[in-house]
This record gives C-alpha cells, structure tokens and sequence, in this order.
C-alpha cells in the first residue's frame, strides 16, 4: 500500500485548505493506504538562501529546522499533496519555502522525488487560483513527478473557515483527485 503526505500551506490548521486536503486523504485511507498531514503553515520559515549546501551533503538542507524533516517524509512518500490558500494570486510564503529548499535538496539527492505522485489544491475566495496552481504544479514537473488530473482545477471557492464544505463542486473535485491517486497507486502496484 502506498504512503500519502499533504502539506498544508495555510496558516489555518482547520481552514478549506486543511479541509480540502482531508477530502483527498480520506478517499486514500478508505483504499487503505497510509495517510499523513503536515501543518507548516504559519511556522517559522527561512527560505533557500543558495548556499549550495545542499550539493554537498545530499539530502539535506544546509538550514538545520523543521524543513529536513519535512523532507524525509517527502522522499518516503509515495504521493505528496502539497495546499495552499490563494494569497495575492500566488502561495503562502511558507509552502514556497518548501518548494525552493525541499525541490534544492531533491534534484541534488538523486532527483528523489522523481515518479512520485504530486497534487497540488488550492482554496481561494474568488480569483488568483490558477496561477497558485500552476506554481505548485512547475515544482511537480521539474522534479519528475506524475500529475494526476481532478476533473476540474483544484480549488474551491472559499473565504471564511468552513466554506469548502458548501462548494459541492469543489467537494467533488477533491474526491475524483483522490480517486485518481487511488487509481494511478494501484495500477503502479500491480506492475511492479
Ligand atoms: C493575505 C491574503 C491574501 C489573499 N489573496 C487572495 C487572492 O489573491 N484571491 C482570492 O480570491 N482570495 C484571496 N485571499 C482569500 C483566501 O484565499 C481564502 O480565504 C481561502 O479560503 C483561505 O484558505 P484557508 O482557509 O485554507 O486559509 C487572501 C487571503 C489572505 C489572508
């Protein structure tokens, strides 16, 4: 059974985002895979700072904080969902840290993430989604990974905490993301 891990971007441990990324992982455990969710939204967060440490002990960032093992967990993974509320049409500072440190680290540790499953999911309240989006996905692509499509764009329309759970289309986006992980994990599964 594969490993599932989705890192919510968003300073709200509860909010659509938390909530959105709950959808995913609870189709994905009800298959009976391993499930976890990484709050780093609103934690301290130091960006890349291009040292190039990283090239010098693969693996690793040379920041010594909770990035590292974050990391792990991402190259245990079998598929990493990573969230984001929509911020002035982009990320929260916090899950672009993770991209330009944890995607550093990877290309210099063997392309680590490399066939792995990536999804990104996006609440916003009215526009900017798509082009949150498309960032997470670039970080996808350069690293190797294997997008699977939602049958709309991942997001949902949402403001206050709460608001997903009323957006029935952006519920059942959720849901066809998680099947299609679900899908694509089982058809890896029963060729390897
Ligand atoms: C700093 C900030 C910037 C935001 N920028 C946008 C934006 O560009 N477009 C938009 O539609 N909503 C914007 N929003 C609204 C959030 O994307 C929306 O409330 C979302 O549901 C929050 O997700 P969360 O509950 O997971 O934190 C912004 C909110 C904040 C706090």
């Amino acid at each position: 059974m594969g490993k599932i891990l989705a890192v919510n971007g968003s300073p709200r441990r509860e909010g659509n985002t938390a909530h959105m990324l709950g959808t995913v992982l609870n189709l994905c455990a009800a298959a009976g895979h391993e499930t976890e969710m990484v709050q780093i939204g609103g934690l301290p967060t130091r960006d890349c700072v291009a040292c190039g440490g990283c090239g010098q002990h693969p693996g690793r960032c040379a920041i010594d904080d909770w990035m590292n093992a974050l990391y792990a967990k991402m190259a245990a993974a079998d598929a990493i969902l990573l969230g984001s509320p929509t911020y002035f049409a982009d990320l929260t500072p916090e899950l672009k840290a993770v991209i330009d440190r944890t995607g550093s680290v990877s290309r210099r540790d063997g392309n680590r993430f490399s066939r792995k499953i990536g999804a990104g999911v996006c609440a916003v309240r009215r526009a900017g989604s798509i082009h949150a989006l498309d960032s997470i996905n670039h970080f996808f692509l350069i690293n190797d990974m294997i997008v699977p499509g939602s049958g709309y764009w991942a997001m949902s329309l949402a403001r206050e905490a709460g608001e997903y759970e009323k957006d029935a289309e952006g519920a059942a986006t959720m849901t066809r993301l998680g099947e299609n992980i679900v899908w694509i994990l089982e058809k890896l599964s029963s060729i390897s």
